[in-house]
């Protein structure tokens, strides 16, 4: 999509799930705002629907881009209770998370419908964050890279290279987020490998590795730095520490810190 989206950018993304009315959203995106961004890496903030137009207020100038946390894959209709990615980008959203876990586990979200979500961001100048990630139970029997591959290919299969390189994936395994859980850099880096090796099925180049993909799960000031020390990790997708500016901004840091790569 966008021509100035760069390939693998770092970033670090904030998930605010359903936190913060639109007055403590405000708060938080002003104490973002006078943080600043740190070098080379990207922020987003995705707050919930009715902040987003008081968010984006507060933070034009700032460079803290603005996303969504949803979206529906029509552009309008009659579909009581959902907003469009038409919607998103009219109030100043540039990214949408697409296929969360706590959507594809708790509202029954399949492959397919991920698919097309991703397909509607697209449609709708979005850059989709499409969440993957294995159960514990999918991990302990031994399925991670099954799943995972599924995932990617349930998503990416069927869209042209171009559309491809116009999104962003986070690898969130399901039995880390929210639990103060955190994979280990070992886990993170295999499964972020798997996802590159899934990629270069899909497009003519080498979309494995031109793809920024995010860890996801118990990610805070403590261990982002371990993480984004891998090479394969080019970010984070934040959800609990994000809420607080200070830790999400500790987090930003950390990914700025990290060591230019040669690619
Ligand atoms: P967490 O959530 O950081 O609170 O584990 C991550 C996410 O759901 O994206």
């Amino acid at each position: 999509m966008s021509a100035s989206w760069p390939r693998r950018p770092r970033l670090v993304a904030g998930n605010w799930k359903m936190n913060k009315t639109a007055t403590e959203a405000i708060a938080t995106a002003r104490a973002l705002k006078d943080a600043g961004v740190p070098a080379d890496t990207a922020m987003l903030v995705c707050p919930p629907f009715p902040a987003l137009l008081p968010v984006r207020d507060v933070l034009e100038g700032s460079g803290i881009l603005l996303g969504a946390q949803n979206l529906h894959t029509e552009p309008h209709g009659a579909f009581t209770g959902e907003v469009s990615g038409a919607m998103l980008t009219a109030v100043g959203c540039r990214m949408v998370i697409v296929g969360h876990s706590e959507r594809r586990h708790g509202m029954g979200e399949d492959d397919a419908l991920v698919a097309r979500k991703l397909r509607a961001a697209l449609r709708d100048q979005l850059i989709p964050i499409v969440c993957v990630g294995e159960t514990l139970a999918e991990r302990e029997s031994g399925e991670t890279e099954a799943v995972l591959t599924r995932q990617i290919a349930a998503a990416f299969g069927g869209l042209v290279a171009e559309s491809a390189r116009g999104t962003v994936i986070a690898y969130e395994p399901v039995w880390a987020i929210g639990t103060g859980r955190v994979a280990s850099t070992e886990q993170a880096r295999d499964a972020h490998r798997v996802i590159r090796a899934a990629l270069d099925q899909h497009g003519e180049g080498r979309l494995g590795n031109e793809i920024a993909i995010l860890y996801g799960g118990s990610v805070n000031a403590g261990n982002a730095g371990a993480l984004f020390a891998e090479e394969d990790v080019d970010g984070a997708l934040v959800g609990g520490a994000s809420l607080d500016p200070q830790g999400f901004g500790a987090i930003a840091a950390a990914a700025s810190g990290k060591q230019a790569r040669a690619r």
